[in-house]
């Protein structure tokens, strides 16, 4: 697509150029605008109140939509055509929670199979029919994965950690640094712990690492490899290298090729969730995003959540001059929601090349970063209210207070809406100019009805779909991620290097930056090896 010679395109920039001043400290004064941007989905309220769009705006972002055959691009997805064309894949996550529209397909039973023996595991630990080698029962479960084989997963477990009866301990493991496995296994008995090592590929660097010493870990306290067999588990598309890792098939759980990694929490991948909340708990969440999908699916688009949030997106970053999304969440439960978000949007949407093959003629997504509120208000909320650049934030907050005790969620209610209030209406005084809040800053505020397994599940497919429909507009594959491939070519022959390996591996010539640092490391006397 040429966005310069689109219509819609052209038509978005004439009412940019309209804009003047603080347009959206009147917009927000209007009821009824206010009220036609308010959607309800699944226990969710999505405002898009705070918006910097007029009536006239979001018809000329949703001839956009047309231009760009969003809604057949969405069903192409949804019925399993292989829209990630350079992986030649189908992209279906929303096949594990029944939201595809898929017909004649093995998929469905491939999914409520791999659905069956993950119950059937979390009975038999949850039970303590399922053991360690020494007849105890389980009690710590390390995760071992990285990127989409953790994120999603950490997030959940810790977000919904008020709806755990607490029968396991969850530690998750995914940084390559010995620090973070090191301190997951502080304490633990290895009769009593056991490993799910979830790696698609089952070749990335960091699981490799990480699943190698948590084996090494077990032997050297135990001594017996019979009893691997008991304390670990993969789920992996990669059935060779796990076997070859020493894993037997009946402790493997599949992954497909049609489910990218930062989209797999509701596969296999998601198995820490269901230990920690139970097989209804689960399957609660997944409810949650098959109400999404059909939401998404069916919905008119003047009214379809994931549609008007990608378009809104796409107004802020590419008329409205937007670098970067902050995604704010009031509610310490949902601490990791701008990590996990971070890997969805930016690996998604964080490319440069079209479907073409040619360079784009846009900005695509920009920065997304974040934190809780009100933490956040006594640190860069000061840059988002008086700083020089454009951007977009996204409240999350849960009407319901969870302990009963109102001062503080009042207070924290408060703050959230006082602040997207600020960013929108700004602030004049003319005797100390130093106060002034520019204003005039889009916002989208969620108000989850509760936090619990269906409304997070639901929040978290919305998200899922605004990256292909922004994706889409952007003209660009959201689903493939060739761009962290370059960097992990490049740390073999420093490996080598620093390893003092260097001859046997034939490492690259490395610029003499690079070698300065190696250097430094090594020593005086390595360094002129
Ligand atoms: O390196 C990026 C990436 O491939 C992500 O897309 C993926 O979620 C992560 O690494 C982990 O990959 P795997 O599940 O194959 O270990």
């Amino acid at each position: 697509m040429n966005h310069k010679h689109s219509t819609a395109w052209n038509s978005l920039s004439a009412h940019a150029n309209k804009l003047q001043g603080r347009d959206l400290s009147k917009l927000v004064q209007d009821p009824e605008r206010c009220a036609s941007l308010r959607v309800s989905v699944a226990g969710c309220l999505f405002d898009f109140a705070k918006q910097l769009v007029t009536d006239e705006i979001v018809d000329a972002l949703l001839a956009l939509a047309k231009e760009v055959d969003l809604v057949g691009v969405r069903d192409r997805m949804l019925s399993g055509e292989k829209i990630n064309r350079s992986e030649d894949r189908a992209v279906l996550h929303t096949a594990l929670r029944g939201g595809a529209r898929l017909s004649g397909n093995e998929i469905p039973q491939l999914v409520s199979h791999t659905q069956a023996r993950m119950a059937d595991l979390t009975h038999g630990l949850r039970s303590g029919e399922r053991r360690g080698y020494t007849g105890k029962p389980i009690t710590d479960i390390v995760h071992i994965g990285i990127g989409g084989s953790n994120l999603g997963p950490e997030l959940v477990v810790n977000a919904l950690a008020h709806q755990d009866d607490g029968r396991f301990r969850i530690h998750f493991v995914t940084n390559i640094d010995a620090h973070d496995l090191t301190r997951a296994l502080h304490g633990l008995d290895p009769q009593t712990t056991l490993f799910i090592v979830v790696s698609k590929s089952f070749g990335t660097l960091e699981t490799q690492v990480n699943a190698d010493s948590a084996r090494s870990w077990f032997l050297e306290r135990t001594g017996s490899i019979e009893g691997l067999g008991d304390h670990f588990l993969a789920v992996t598309s990669n059935i060779d290298a796990a076997l070859e890792f020493g894993l037997k098939e009946h402790n493997l759980l599949p992954m497909w090729d049609w489910v990218g990694g930062r989209f797999s929490l509701w596969s296999a991948v998601g198995l820490p969730i269901m230990l920690a909340l139970g097989v209804e708990g689960f399957q609660r969440l997944l409810d949650g995003a098959r109400i999404m999908d059909n939401h998404f699916a069916e919905a008119p688009l003047r009214e379809n959540v994931p549609i008007l949030a990608a378009l809104f997106g796409i107004w802020n970053y590419n008329f409205l001059g937007a670098s970067s999304l902050a995604v704010l969440p009031y509610d310490e439960r949902l601490t990791l929601l701008p990590d996990y978000l971070q890997q969805l949007e930016m690996e998604s949407n964080g490319k440069s090349v079209n479907h073409s093959n040619k360079s784009v003629d846009t900005h695509t997504m920009g920065i997304l970063w974040g934190g809780t509120g009100t933490r956040g208000q006594h640190a860069y909320h000061q840059l988002l209210h008086q700083g020089t650049r454009a951007y977009s934030a996204d409240f999350i907050v849960t009407s319901k207070d969870p302990y009963a005790r109102s001062n503080h969620h009042n207070w924290l209610l408060a703050n959230a809406f006082a602040q997207s209030q600020a960013m929108a209406l700004g602030h004049d005084d003319d005797s100390a100019p130093y106060r002034n809040h520019p204003g005039n800053h889009p916002s989208t505020t969620v108000i989850l009805d509760d936090l619990g397994p269906t409304q997070l599940g639901a929040l978290l497919a919305a998200y899922e779909h605004k990256v292909l429909c922004q994706g889409t507009i952007w003209d660009i594959n959201s689903f493939d991620q060739w761009g962290v491939e370059l960097g992990k070519v490049l740390a073999k022959p420093i490996y080598s290097i620093l390893d003092g390996n260097a001859r046997a591996q034939e490492p690259a010539e490395q610029d003499a930056a690079t070698r300065g640092l190696i250097d430094e490391i090594l020593g005086p006397e390595r360094a002129s090896d």
